[in-house]
């Protein structure tokens, strides 16, 4: 049979035809490591330089490292850690090095847990559930004075962790911060890691001195710096030439305008030349880095509205069922929404107070009509495609079958 190709092996054909373009995928992975860290040198010091007693068997200070998301501040403390524990596991010295991310443990407990974990507290000494906060802590205690051990442990995103603590009134971090006080062999340092400054005002005032006695700034990238990043990045990920050099450096400005953002700078390129590549294009352009900006901005979008607690996500439904009308009609259209999923409808009043909270995220914009002499009113319209909402929702057990 001639005449129309199969569109299978077009594909197929194309893609072993063709040369990539990439070279090395897993560089542009966000868990690379890459080999250099340009522009990061003096903080490299200064957490090296915080962590070496360590080294020379006693306590480091607790440390504080902050500064805006995608400045290498993750990267650089995982170095430094990694660096050390190639140095500490040749000698007798009894170090732990333990990396958690408060973003992954929804509980103090269960961050606690997997601290211990790495400190060598297995399920039979401490079980994954079932123990209480206050309870895991002292295991832990107990296991850092037995083995004499000196732990560094690096908490990342510790601002999820000064929220949680918000919520739930546990001072695990004032224990933390205050271990050594009961240590009496061994020792704990904290290192603090945090892209929200904000976070300070949550904590104790004790806390925050004990944890920030030493403390490290990140600073946001501009233009220059990023391209560098970029273009080292580049080079192991690309195949020589195959990212237009004009692209690379929309990449840098693009990512320099979100407050010098590295991940963004890294993403853009991933993204243009997965891109290009689907297209088969000999190089990545900066038509293609245009296209991934805004493919990134909506799945990040796509993902807010994924996180969305149900009931949020029926306000955002609402919105999108009854567009442009005013807060009376959004509550009626989510009535109905709740009544189609057997869901115990909410107070308009907290519907409101979630309508502003999405408005705040720009997911629905809110604008004021003036009607004569009946006053004003507020309008509310959904901001993102319909197609976003089918997608964000569709998997959500109540709502799949209304999207
Ligand atoms: N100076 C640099 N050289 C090379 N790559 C870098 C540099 N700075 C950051 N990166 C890369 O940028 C991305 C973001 O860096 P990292 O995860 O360390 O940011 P962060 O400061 O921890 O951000 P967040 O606060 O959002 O967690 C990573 O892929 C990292 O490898
Ligand atoms: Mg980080």
């Amino acid at each position: 049979m001639c005449g129309t190709p199969d569109p299978v092996d077009e594909l197929l054909d194309a893609a072993e035809r063709g040369t990539s373009i990439l070279a090395d995928r897993s560089v542009l992975h966000f868990s690379h490591m890459p080999e250099s860290i340009p522009h990061r040198e003096k903080e490299q010091k200064k957490v090296t330089q915080s962590l070496l007693p360590i080294l020379k068997h006693s306590k480091p200070s607790n440390l504080l490292v902050y500064g805006k998301p995608g400045t290498g501040k993750t990267l650089v403390v995982k170095k430094v850690i990694s660096k050390i524990r190639q140095r500490v596991e040749k000698s007798e010295y009894p170090v732990k090095l333990v990396y958690v991310n408060a973003k992954n443990d929804s509980t103090t407990t269960g961050l606690l847990v997997s601290a211990g974990r790495q400190i060598g507290l297995d399920e039979g000494a401490l079980p994954t559930t079932g123990l209480s906060t206050g309870e895991v802590f002292k295991r832990i205690l107990a296991s850092i004075i037995k083995g004499g051990h000196n732990v560094v442990l690096v908490i990342d995103e510790i601002d999820y962790l000064a929220q949680l603590i918000l919520k739930t009134h546990k001072d695990t971090l004032y224990q933390l911060t205050r271990a050594n006080d009961q240590l009496d062999s061994g020792s704990l340092t904290l290192v603090g890691i945090s892209n929200d400054l904000k976070f300070k005002e949550l904590l104790d005032a004790r806390v925050l001195s004990s944890l920030s006695e030493e403390e490290v700034v990140f600073l946001s990238y501009d233009v220059a710096q990023l391209t560098r990043i970029l273009e080292e990045r580049v080079g192991a990920a690309f195949v020589p030439g195959a990212v237009e050099e004009s692209a690379l450096s929309l990449c840098a400005a693009m990512a320099a305008k979100i407050h010098g953002d590295a991940r963004r700078a890294i993403d853009l390129v991933r993204v243009a030349g997965e891109i290009a590549e689907r297209e088969q294009a000999p190089r990545v352009t900066d038509a293609h880095v245009r296209e991934a900006a805004v493919k990134i901005e909506e799945n990040k979008e796509e993902a807010v509205l994924r996180s969305y607690p149900l009931h949020e996500k029926m306000v955002i439904l609402a919105v999108a069922d009854s567009g442009g009308t005013s807060t009376g009609g959004i509550y009626a259209a989510y009535k109905k929404l709740c009544n189609e999923t057997a869901q115990d409808p909410l107070t308009q009043r907290r519907v409101t107070q979630m309508l502003n909270e999405a408005e705040a995220s720009g997911l629905v914009d809110g604008q004021i009509v003036h009607q004569g002499m009946h006053g004003r009113t507020k309008k509310y319209r959904i901001t993102v495609p319909g197609q976003m909402i089918k997608k964000a929702f569709g998997d959500d057990s109540v709502l799949k079958d209304l999207v």
